[in-house]
């Protein structure tokens, strides 16, 4: 009730001055000095927010647990949660951010909070095969700091993968992670609110992660079901159930129009539990260890060092940055590196190494002779959208921002067709994101590319799509400046790195310009944006040529947020895993990793999901394995 209320009256107020303006009479340069000032002001309610939510009141004067558990995100909420059921089990959750924020929970906010301290505010180092043109050639690189983890600013897609992600883990060598082992957590995790998709198999209901479809849905999220009819992709009404092919309406977690992260799912009501205490604002900084045994860690709570001890196990769920960045700071990690910077050398393992991720094309803009659907200040700014939003859960605010429908496509007919096991995912936005210089310099665009190919459709009905290879070949890494535990790690992604990342999202442009050129697209005159003048980075490039395509790849990528990888599982001996199949540190006792850096490879969907998954089942093995099945 006091979140729903600091909700209202924060937007309210945010909205106030603009009540009354009629959108399409305000000038163009007004507008945009509005959405400027909007782009500000919703973190500022964040900030106000922030100061009026309680924390949870944990003496903190316990040193000692069964369980210590770092990072209250996705897998460590849920894992936390289930470790807390068995009643003479004390866990401690540590969590460097503080609690989640009513604001946050406003679906159609989503990437307003990437500049706050809600986010780690990662860049990554200097590349050369994505992000090229880009400010400083770094891309952004957000992960949630939060109670929630990166639930609290994700964008809130259920998408779990496909059934052969998983069976190919344990191809692999990963005994206890093909489909038919992970479908019951995944079933356990969710909580399926959709009332056309009741009853089905492999869906959960009843499970602590609430899915639904948001309630708005726009005529171009439509427009982009039909187009893609007609284009010869299939439009099947689940694709979450195992096969995943074709054009889909996202399913997202939300409920009643409001984000529904890993605090409302599992901790808002697991913290009552007298057995669990978790402490927000509390940065771990290196393990203690004894030998090669985790005893506890190290962690710092306002400006003060604190060690707390974990009688059972000590648990990494900081997700797949910031877990490598601890063990490399507790000398566990290549030797080489940790020689380099100075860190004692405990364990010799690939930590840090094989990080992967989506990253995405984003130079495939379309633009349309007519209005669709409504753009981004139109919905914000608009009374009548508050009052749907704050009385009755509904419109546009309940949607995932601009982002309506998805497609998988397999490419058949390319090297890397595998029957329905698709090689790329598109995210079609389909809210006009009203393209600004400001809008642009969120995600990095500079000002040069931003003139050569955004200006040119400023003030017209775009839509963007995004396409990436969903288990691309390219690796990067993570690794420390120093061995200064404040220091944040070093990203170097290198996403496109390798050289058949490029062609395969080159053949999926080639796939997507058929939903272009399908005849609904055509009977509003669509058609794919190209630069005015030459891209910076490009040359001469012509237009919609393979080399035109290849080069956008390289200058104009971004993530989209799934990084994975870094603390690999794999079968005992294998020389490229950190952890086993039960997901121990390999040669270190008392420690494991439960978040997304155990992925061997990435799936093909989103990682929220699999994440929740990777704790529920590793808590059930815990209690198994510590003789406490219920
Ligand atoms: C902007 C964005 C959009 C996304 N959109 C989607 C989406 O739409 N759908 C989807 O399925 N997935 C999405 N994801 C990915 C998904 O949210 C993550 O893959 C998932 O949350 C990972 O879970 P995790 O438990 O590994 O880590 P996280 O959820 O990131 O949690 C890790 C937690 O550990 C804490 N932590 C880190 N270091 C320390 C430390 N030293 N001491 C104490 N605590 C620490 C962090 O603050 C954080 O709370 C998105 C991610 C981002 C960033
Ligand atoms: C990118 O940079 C790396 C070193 O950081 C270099 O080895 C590589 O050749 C460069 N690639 C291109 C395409 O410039
Ligand atoms: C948009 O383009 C289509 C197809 O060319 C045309 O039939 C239609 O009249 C155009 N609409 C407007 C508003 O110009």
């Amino acid at each position: 009730m006091r979140w729903a209320v600091l909700g209202v009256l924060s937007l309210l107020c945010a909205t106030g001055a603009a009540q009354g303006l009629w959108w399409g009479l305000v000038p163009n340069p007004t507008r945009l000095n509005i959405v400027n000032a909007l782009t500000d002001f919703v973190p500022a309610i964040f900030h106000m927010q922030r100061r009026l939510v309680r924390e949870p009141v944990d003496s903190g004067h316990r040193k000692e647990f069964d369980f210590v558990v770092v990072g209250a995100g996705a897998a460590g909420s849920a894992l936390a949660t289930r470790l807390a059921e068995v009643g003479d089990w004390s866990v401690l959750l540590l969590e460097a951010g503080g609690e989640e924020v009513p604001v946050m929970t406003i679906p159609f906010l989503l990437g307003q909070f990437h500049h706050t301290d809600a986010n780690w505010q990662f860049l990554t180092t200097r590349q050369n095969t994505s992000c090229a043109e880009l400010e400083d050639s770094r891309c952004d690189y957000p992960q949630g700091r939060m109670v929630g983890g990166s639930t609290t600013i994700n964008y809130m897609f259920n998408i779990r993968g496909n059934r052969r992600d998983f069976d190919n883990w344990e191809a692999m060598g990963n005994k206890g992670w093909s489909y038919k082992d992970v479908v019951p957590y995944f079933k356990k995790v969710e909580d399926l609110r959709i009332p056309e998709l009741q009853n089905r198999e492999n869906r959960g209901y009843g499970g602590r992660i609430r899915t639904t479809y948001p309630p708005y849905f726009s005529d171009m999220g439509k427009l982009f079901l039909r187009g893609a009819r007609e284009a010869g992709f299939p439009t099947p009404d689940d694709y979450n159930a195992g096969e995943q092919l074709g054009m889909h309406r996202i399913q997202t977690t939300t409920w009643h129009g409001a984000r529904w992260s890993a605090n409302a799912g599992y901790l808002r009501k697991a913290r009552r539990r007298p057995n669990l205490f978790l402490r927000p604002r509390s940065y771990v900084t290196t393990l203690v260890l004894e030998g090669a045994r985790a005893r506890g860690v190290r962690y710092v709570h306002d400006g003060l060092e604190y060690e707390v001890t974990a009688t059972k196990e000590v648990i990494l769920c900081a997700g797949a940055v910031n877990t490598p960045a601890i063990l490399l700071r507790s000398g566990i990690g290549p030797a080489d590196h940790l020689k380099e910077v100075g860190v004692p050398l405990v364990k010799d393992l690939p930590v840090g190494l094989n990080l992967m991720d989506h990253t995405a094309v984003i130079a495939t803009i379309g633009v349309l002779n007519e209005t669709v659907a409504p753009s981004i200040p139109e919905i914000m700014l608009n009374p009548s959208t508050q009052m749907d939003y704050f009385t009755r859960r509904a419109g546009p605010l309940t949607s995932t921002g601009t982002f309506e429908t998805i497609s998988f496509h397999d490419l058949k007919g390319t090297p890397h067709y595998s029957p329905g096991w698709p090689e790329v995912e598109m995210l079609h936005s389909s809210i006009n994101p009203a393209i600004n210089p400001r809008f642009a310099a969120l995600f990095r665009i500079t000002r040069q590319l931003y003139d050569v190919i955004l200006k040119p459709v400023e003030d017209q009905p775009v839509f963007i799509s995004a396409i990436w290879r969903l288990r691309p070949k390219s690796r990067g890494k993570v690794y420390l400046l120093n061995k200064d535990p404040m220091t944040p790690p070093e990203i170097d992604p290198r996403a496109f790195s390798h050289p058949e990342d490029v062609d395969v999202v080159l053949a999926a442009i080639r796939e997507w310009q058929k939903i272009v050129n399908s005849p609904s697209f055509q009977r509003y005159g669509a058609r794919v944006v190209g630069p005015v003048g030459d891209i910076p980075g490009c040359g001469k490039v012509v237009f919609d040529t393979d080399d035109y395509w290849r080069c956008t790849i390289r200058v104009a990528s971004v993530t989209l947020y799934h990084p994975c990888g870094t603390c690999k599982m794999a079968p005992p001996g294998d020389p490229t895993g950190v952890v086993t199949p039960d997901l121990k540190v390999v040669g270190i006792k008392s420690l494991r990793v439960v978040d997304a850096s155990i992925t061997p490879l990435v799936v093909s969907g989103h990682l929220q999901m699999t994440s929740y998954m990777i704790g529920e089942k590793m808590a059930d093995e815990i209690k198994k394995e510590y003789g406490k099945t219920k």
